[in-house]
């Protein structure tokens, strides 16, 4: 087995009012490609801000990140911007949608970035794929919340990520849409291989995937493996 993920000895801190919050602390784990990973905890536990240090949005305060045997924290911005392109997808938990584009432009961008062929075709083909394809001429503000939910996972997928990180994916979905949002993840995971990490209030959800973490307080309370 190989590893995608490495964290190690990370941790993240805030400047608050003259003081240091303590967001996460000395965090350490390995993540085996093609497996299916839960992050669990309360509210404020540290999840989003864990999903998004692996994935290299956002720096470390201490402690390293190495994704596909990249190391994150050596790298600027743009750089990392090029390693999210070429290997991560990600779910938002409040989506980030471009307002300003169409449902079908918002899944078209990361293949543009991509520079690849038939960008529109590929982009509805996912639009299909979440049973969004009759939406793609609509704007976020036109969608409701399961929708650009929907649209931020056909967004993820099109990379054809190694590694998909999906904060609450299933969080705003009524419990049919959940489970279609949930068969899609587990079938990317199955199908193409791509190693799957979410943050997960549903604790059933959670159960289905191969390993839980367990956060509380900024810190691991327990971890399945
Ligand atoms: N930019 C920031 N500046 C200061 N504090 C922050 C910042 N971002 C997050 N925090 C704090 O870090 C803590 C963890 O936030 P985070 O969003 O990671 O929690 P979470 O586990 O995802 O919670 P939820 O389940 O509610 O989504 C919270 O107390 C939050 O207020
Ligand atoms: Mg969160």
């Amino acid at each position: 087995m190989t590893e995608i993920l490495s964290v190690r000895n990370l941790s993240k801190t805030y400047p608050a009012q003259g003081k240091t919050l303590s967001v996460l602390n000395d965090i350490n784990f390995e993540i085996q490609q093609g497996s299916t990973v839960s992050i669990v905890g309360p509210s404020g536990s540290g999840k989003t801000t864990l999903l998004g240090l692996c994935a290299g949005l956002d720096r470390a305060s201490s402690g390293s990140v190495v994704l596909n045997g990249i190391k994150l924290d050596e790298l600027n911005e743009d750089e990392r911007a090029r390693v999210r392109n070429q290997h991560v997808g990600f779910i938002f938990q409040n989506f980030q949608l471009l307002p300003t584009l169409t449902a079908l432009e918002n899944v078209m961008v990361p293949l543009e970035l991509r520079g690849e062929r038939n960008v529109k075709a590929s982009a509805l083909t996912l639009l299909e794929k979440v049973g969004l394809a009759a939406r793609g001429h609509h704007y976020p503000s036109q969608l409701s919340g399961g929708e650009q939910q929907r649209v931020s996972l056909a967004r993820a997928f099109s990379n054809s990520p190694k590694i998909l990180f999906a904060d609450e994916p299933t969080g705003n979905l009524d419990t049919e849409t959940g489970q279609k949002v949930e068969k899609l993840l587990f079938e990317l995971n199955r199908d193409a291989g791509t190693t799957l990490i979410l943050v997960t209030h549903d604790l059933e959800l959670a159960s289905k995937t191969n390993r839980i973490i367990r956060l509380k307080g900024g810190a691991i309370l327990n971890d399945s493996l």
